[in-house]
């Protein structure tokens, strides 16, 4: 009797998604945990829909920036990194962060890694001297022809360093960058910023410099001391760092190929230029897709700690409530476009959309099987109406699954909220409480319809609001393990008192 189906169109065995690894000069703000919170919604997704995945993140511990926090906090770099990577993971634990591999680029399978992958990349890496900008905030060296008023273009104090260096060449890469694009179109998303990535190689790429030789906070280029990697070399080596690399280069190649990695839009072009580059060097496969995100400001100004205004996610958990959180970050904002934070929107989100939709329906409908003794007598014997609400409730995972596939995260709840809609209308056009002297088949019929919807909300709700969704699993006896369970019907069963999911005081 079901139309659903599981995993139609993803190779069951080898999804990979990973989140950017954090610096750690400051504490982690709401950009950090916006980040990492998509990835484990996509994660959660799909491992309700039976794949296996394997799920990334991690600090990001060498270079100057990191290694001048450490000197301004009067500490040594390692210790600094293991107070600070800490913060993170509980940051982590905050978020409910799913089952993931915690990766510290400090740590020495990362070494090891990073390493091994240098020493792949040698055919294209040749030494010489490096002169021009560098921005240490954004870890990232600037040409000339970009700095505004002795800036770099994100605004970050620029300063020359002169020192031998090696360099990769990049610019042999520039057409098979080209190629890949054209022939991978979903490669980079969203398509606005693919379209800016694409301009950037065709404008020429220049060979990138890829060590330093004036400070030490780095991983050591093999045989070639004082030489330390550029942090960025170090870090997108991560990736493979989760996958075992350098064990089995295969079967890491081979999982590099389902991956996706969630990016903000800044650090766009090391991930879709550079990286590649890398990995085609070394005889790596590519990742599936790089997905940007854009950024929050609050209340309509940048976050910055020089303005006091970074959103601590710590905090706003804490007064806010952690789903409320995490469902008002990817139903405010489209992902991949900018958004504004705000507490009176996050509130507004709460009541209407929480509280008010999903809160209501299943208070108003649970609450009403116990006026009857909590006790159903299940009926899949449904009129038309009833069943359209059926069917739309067994094909919502089908059509978030198009739209999680995408990254389009916004669009999977906006799915969800219309069931929660058309479920609403529906209570409030059969009038149940009317049936219930009159006729007793109808109503458990609209009942079980009824308890059908609120399971599939659950199920579509999870990945996004895992606690809330526990809770509503628990009201109607369901494991929320897996979206197979959709398939199930309802047997005759004692339903238990359902408490408010989102009281006013929260
Ligand atoms: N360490 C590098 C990433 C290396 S990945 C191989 C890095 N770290 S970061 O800590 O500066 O930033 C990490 C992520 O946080 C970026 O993806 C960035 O887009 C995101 N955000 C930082 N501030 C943000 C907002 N205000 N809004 C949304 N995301 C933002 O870059």
């Amino acid at each position: 009797m079901s139309n659903f189906r599981v995993n139609e169109n993803t190779d069951p065995a080898a999804l990979v998604v990973t989140t950017p690894i954090y610096y750690i000069n400051g504490e982690p703000h709401i950009g950090h945990a916006y980040a990492s919170i998509a990835a484990d919604i996509i994660v959660r997704f799909k491992r309700l829909d039976g794949c296996e995945v394997h799920f990334s993140t991690g600090t990001d511990e060498h270079g100057i920036k990191v290694a001048r926090s450490a000197q301004a906090a009067n500490a040594d770099s390692y210790e600094f990194c293991n107070i600070m990577s800490g913060t993170f993971q509980n940051m982590n634990k905050a978020i409910n962060l799913s089952e993931h591999d915690f990766i510290r680029t400090t740590e020495e399978r990362h070494k090891k890694s990073a390493t091994a992958f240098w020493k792949l990349l040698e055919k294209d890496i040749y030494k010489n001297t490096y002169a021009g900008w560098y921005s240490v905030r954004d870890e990232e060296y600037v040409p000339e022809s970009e700095i505004v008023d002795g800036k770099a273009p994100s605004g970050a104090p620029v300063e020359w360093v002169e020192e031998d260096s090696y360099f990769f060449r990049l610019s042999s890469y520039q057409e098979r960058l080209l190629r890949y694009y054209e022939e991978n179109p979903d490669f980079i998303a969203p398509p606005a910023r693919k379209n800016e990535v694409v301009s950037f190689v065709r404008n020429g790429l220049k060979d990138l410099s890829i060590s330093r030789s004036k400070f030490t906070w780095g991983i050591p280029v093999p045989d070639a001391a004082p030489h330390v990697m550029y942090v960025w070399v170090d870090a997108l080596t991560n990736y493979i760092t989760s996958l075992g690399f350098p064990e089995n280069k295969d079967n890491v190649s081979a999982m590099m190929r389902n991956c996706i990695h969630i990016v903000g839009k800044e650090i766009l072009r090391f991930h879709a230029v550079y990286w590649p580059a890398f990995l085609m060097s070394a005889g790596i496969s590519l990742p599936k897709r790089i997905f940007a995100h854009g950024w929050w400001t609050h209340d309509g100004q940048k976050m910055s700690k020089s303005l006091g205004n970074v959103v601590n996610p710590f905090d706003t958990i804490k007064n806010y409530g952690l789903d409320q959180l995490r469902y008002f970050l990817f139903r405010e904002v489209h992902f991949g476009e900018d958004g504004d934070f705000s507490e009176k929107a996050l509130q507004d989100r709460t009541s209407y959309d929480l509280a008010n939709d999903i809160g209501n329906l299943v208070q108003r409908v649970l609450a009403f099987i116990q006026k009857l003794g909590g006790f159903l007598t299940i009926n899949y014997d449904f009129t038309p109406s009833e069943k359209i609400l059926f069917d739309n409730a067994r094909e919502l995972v089908g059509k978030m699954r198009t739209k999680i596939d995408k990254q389009d995260l916004h669009g999977a709840l906006d799915t969800v909220w219309s069931l929660i809609a058309e479920s609403n209308k529906f209570v409030n056009d059969m009038k149940p409480w009317v049936l219930v002297n009159t006729d007793t088949l109808r109503l458990n019929a609209i009942l079980t319809v009824l308890c059908e919807s609120i399971k599939a909300i659950a199920f579509g709700i999870s990945p996004f609001m895992p606690d809330t969704a526990s809770k509503i699993f628990g009201f109607i006896n369901t494991r929320g393990e897996a979206f197979i369970e959709l398939e199930n019907n309802f047997t005759d069963q004692k339903f238990p008192v359902p408490i408010p999911l989102f009281p006013k005081e929260k």
